[in-house]
């Protein structure tokens, strides 16, 4: 093929994808609406596409720009002068998952090394249950145990539950500024002080927020401001407006810092120092990032904050009086979750995954949560969340209008019942949790619940809603099988 053609084909793949620009997709994409971020980032990119971010004593751009870029975000977060507390210091990694990984990762290394006479033991990680699943899988891959503590209906976490858990087992209690599913902004000064005060790390999870509520007026501290904030993760890739790749995790001290990073002289080839967990990367996202903040500036952010508050009160204050339909809890930032209004009668309430699903009708997506039983027993409601962006503001007489015709169109409907696929998922063995389907039966079922033409390079069911009523009322290990078998199967070739 030649180039032309190649490339050709790659526009046609292209077309087949939700629009990334415009602020028809509340979820996934940050879409600054400024078309020259977007050519200069592209540009910076192509700069750096040939360097290999391993080594920055090779290629000293690299370590020019992370300096830049971790300097701003230090500032950002008021981590910027401390005289007398211990130095602010970070990395910059491939996206919020990798930095989540990395806070875990650190805060067990020195938990371990603290406590050398439980080495049989695995230490906890305390997180409300809202905490992005990004910590579930660190406890995961890193062998530590997930403590999540139950949250309020409203998405909210009570502090002192989270504190009655910080006991010496703890390696790191996780708070979000905001928590993606609810938009709900912890408690961060109360349990960050009493993590303090036992000697416990205390990670803000500011992955969404990071780079748009430093520019939120009237918020308490949630950053460095608080002492017992150990460290900060906060994405470039979201609010920074970045191309996908790119976030940062700060540390409080350079020991800490250092604890991330994996070193090796014991190989016979290159001596091998990787602060993040990948080896060979792309400076790509790195570069974008860099010309992103120089361009902007925090004039710039503060600009498009401003641009992201007026759209999140407009689509609040346009929800308020839809029957039926509510906001859940006090979202802080550029987001929000809409949920059935629980004050008003069944026979009136919008369900919000038939909402989505209708509202994707009007060329608008907005993101189906399934709900969750916690441990306590208390379930957060299934819910649709919006991420909020600068350009959400210019389809907002559109997205009013979609979000009020879909909430008519579906009152009253309840949530989907998925009582029959349940009866004939017990039948086959799997009701329990305890047996999980191999890939061809859970292939099967899949196709039986009409997801089964998204392996097919078609899109997911036009209708949502019931699949993610299965997904809720499913054991988790069953759920979670389905799950993969579908995405594995899309990309299966
Ligand atoms: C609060 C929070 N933490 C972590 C993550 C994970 O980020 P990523 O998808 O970049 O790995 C997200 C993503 O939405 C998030 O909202």
């Amino acid at each position: 093929m030649t180039p032309a053609e190649v490339l050709a084909e790659l526009r046609e793949l292209r077309e087949l994808d939700a629009p990334t620009h415009g602020g028809r997709v509340l979820a996934y994409v940050y879409d600054s609406g400024l078309d020259e971020l977007d050519a200069l980032a592209s540009a910076a990119a192509e700069i750096a596409r040939p360097l290999n971010g391993l080594d920055p004593t090779t290629f000293p751009s690299i370590a020019a720009m992370e300096r830049d870029v971790v300097a701003f975000t230090r500032r950002a977060l008021h981590g910027g002068t401390r005289p007398l507390g211990r130095r602010i210091v970070g990395s910059v990694t491939s996206g919020g998952t990798e930095s989540c990984l990395l806070a875990v990762k650190t805060a067990r290394d020195l938990w371990r090394a603290q406590h050398p006479e439980r080495a049989e033991q695995r230490p906890r990680l305390v997180a409300p249950a809202t905490a992005h699943a990004a910590f579930q899988k660190a406890a995961r891959v890193l062998d530590v145990e997930w403590d999540p503590v139950p949250c309020e209906p409203d998405g909210s976490v009570r502090a002192d539950e989270v504190i009655r858990r910080l006991r010496s087992d703890v390696a790191l209690v996780v708070v979000s500024a905001p928590a993606y599913p609810s938009g709900a902004l912890d408690p961060v000064r109360e349990v960050s002080s009493a993590a303090a005060a036992r000697g416990i790390l205390c990670h803000v999870d500011a992955c969404f927020g990071g780079f748009a509520l430093p520019w939120w007026p009237g918020l308490p501290a949630w950053d460095f401001r608080l002492p017992g904030v150990t460290s900060i993760s906060a994405d470039l890739h979201k609010f920074g407006y970045a191309p996908k790749g790119v976030s940062v995790l700060l540390h409080r001290g350079r020991d800490r810092h250092r604890t991330q990073f994996f070193a090796t002289t014991q190989w016979p080839g290159y001596p091998v120092v990787n602060p993040t967990l990948l080896g060979s990367r792309s400076a790509s996202p790195l570069a974008a990032a860099w010309a992103i903040i120089r361009y902007l500036g925090t004039a710039g952010y503060a600009d498009l904050t401003a641009a992201c508050i007026r759209a999140t009160e407009d689509i609040a204050h346009a929800v308020a009086p839809i029957p039926g339909l509510a906001v859940q809890g006090l979202p802080v930032g550029p987001a929000l979750s809409l949920i059935a209004d629980p004050s008003v009668p069944p026979a009136q309430q919008v369900d919000p995954h038939h909402l989505a699903d209708a509202v994707a009708r009007s060329g608008f997506k907005i993101q189906h949560q399934p709900g969750l039983r916690q441990p306590n027993g208390t379930r957060l409601p299934h819910s649709a969340h919006l991420t909020i962006t600068p350009v959400t503001e210019r389809s907002m007489p559109e997205l009013i209008g979609a979000l009020t015709r879909a909430a008519d169109a579906v009152r009253g409907t309840p949530q989907a019942d998925p009582r029959l696929e349940l009866a004939a998922l017990r039948a086959l063995g799997y009701g329990s949790g305890t047996r999980v389907p191999g890939p061809a039966m859970a292939w099967t079922i899949l196709q039986l619940a009409g997801a089964g033409g998204a392996a097919k390079g078609r899109s997911l069911p036009g209708r949502l809603a019931p699949l993610m009523a299965l997904v809720e009322r499913l054991p988790a290990p069953v759920a979670e099988a389905l799950l993969t078998e579908l995405l594995a199967r899309v990309s299966e070739p």
